[in-house]
């Protein structure tokens, strides 16, 4: 008899939803009998006899409420089942429930960063669960550059005794977008403010620029990098990241009346910009984890013209990885974001899991 394992997901929004197509096409030994799924917050697909859901009738299927946390764990615990928990959402509640899940047998997949780019405790937490006999597995390679194979290749050089001397990259694919268009190896008069505008228009940035300009995301990012490398960082917030948000825009409400003032503050960036060029270098927004220097940053970084990071193109994320092994560093780059390298991502995570407790 074929091997099976029970599915659940949550989310079916950009990446959920793709990740729900790719999952259907999937052809596999492995049976992925999908239990449960929560469209939304409100709207689920499940059947007290764990019947699997119809994927390719999912949307228009009718709906039940979605079960509460502990609820959905009960529900899950009642199959008897091998069960791997699919999080395709960023909803910060779900994220503090995976001890939980973990320690009940669950296994989770997920490219939702609240989890591991919290607070250490939470961070320590899933991961001494996981280690538990009997206890959940856990995978977020999607969690850093989308489907880029970096948490995946880190994991293995740490476990097998290589030690990271310095990671390096640019991990957001709207700041990649601003600061290649900003900064170029030709000489060039764009103007930072009127990029942010295009970038918004395009649909780069969050509804609000300022939630990407003040550098977080990168530091989340930073934050699960620097934890899986052996730098016991305590938040997001503990080490210095640098806000492209002016000062005196911090406290205005909306995001149009931020957008009408940030042009009065591009001499500022300008000048940093033409200091560089002067030096035959480009700006770039970079998250870096330095061991030697003991130290994990987020922020403008000069880079020589002929490195990688000024040759980056469009909104590509691009990776760094320098270590005793790799005193060249090991690059990795590509599409940081979007819906079917993101999924793609979250499956490969789903299917190594399956790989290990189907039965
Ligand atoms: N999009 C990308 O390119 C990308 C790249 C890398 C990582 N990620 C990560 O992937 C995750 C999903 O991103 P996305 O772009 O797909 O977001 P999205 O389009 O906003 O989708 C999120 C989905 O989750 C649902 N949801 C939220 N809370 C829920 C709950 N408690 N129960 C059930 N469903 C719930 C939402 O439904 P409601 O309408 O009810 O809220 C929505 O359908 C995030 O963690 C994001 O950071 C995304």
């Amino acid at each position: 008899m074929s091997k099976s394992v029970n599915v659940a997901i949550i989310g079916s929004g950009v990446v959920g939803s793709a990740f729900i197509s790719q999952l259907n096409g999937l052809k596999t030994a492995i049976k992925y009998n999908v239990v449960y799924l929560a469209k939304t917050s409100s709207e689920a697909l499940y059947s007290s006899d764990y019947q699997s859901v119809d994927l390719s009738s999912y949307k228009t299927s009718a709906t039940k409420p979605t079960l509460g946390l502990d609820e959905l764990l009960k529900f899950l615990q009642g199959a008897k089942k091998a069960t791997i928990l699919v999080d395709n959402t960023s909803n910060a509640s779900i994220a503090d429930y995976y001890p939980t899940f973990i320690k009940a047998g669950i296994s989770i997949a997920t490219p939702n960063k609240k989890a591991f780019s919290s607070d250490l405790k939470t961070w320590n937490e899933i991961f001494a669960n996981s280690a538990v006999p009997g206890a959940g597995l856990v995978a977020h390679e999607a969690t850093v550059g989308a489907g880029l194979p970096i948490i995946g290749p880190l994991r293995d050089l740490i476990t097998t005794g290589d030690k990271v001397d310095k990671i390096e990259g640019i991990f957001s694919g709207t700041l990649s977008y601003i600061f290649n268009e900003f900064s170029t190896t030709e000489k060039s008069d764009v103007k930072f403010s009127d990029v942010v505008k295009v970038a918004k228009k395009l649909g780069y940035t969050e509804p609000d620029p300022r939630d990407d300009l003040n550098g977080l995301d990168v530091a989340r990012k930073v934050t699960i990098l620097a934890r899986i490398s052996g730098f016991e960082v305590e938040s997001p917030t503990s080490f210095p990241v640098e806000s492209l948000i002016p000062k005196e825009l911090e406290g205005i409400e909306s995001a149009a009346e931020f957008l009408e003032k940030l042009p009065n503050y591009d001499a500022d960036i300008q000048k940093i910009k033409d200091e560089a060029f002067a030096e035959n270098k480009t700006l770039r927004f970079v998250g870096q984890v330095d061991f030697k220097a003991n130290k994990v940053s987020v922020g403008i970084g000069k880079y020589p013209f002929d490195h990688p990071f000024s040759a980056l193109k469009g909104s590509d994320n691009v990776i760094s990885i320098k270590t005793e092994r790799y005193p060249n560093p090991l690059i990795v780059q590509g599409a940081g974001a979007g819906s079917e390298v993101t999924a793609h991502g979250v499956l490969a995570d789903t299917i190594k899991i399956a790989e290990r407790i189907a039965n």
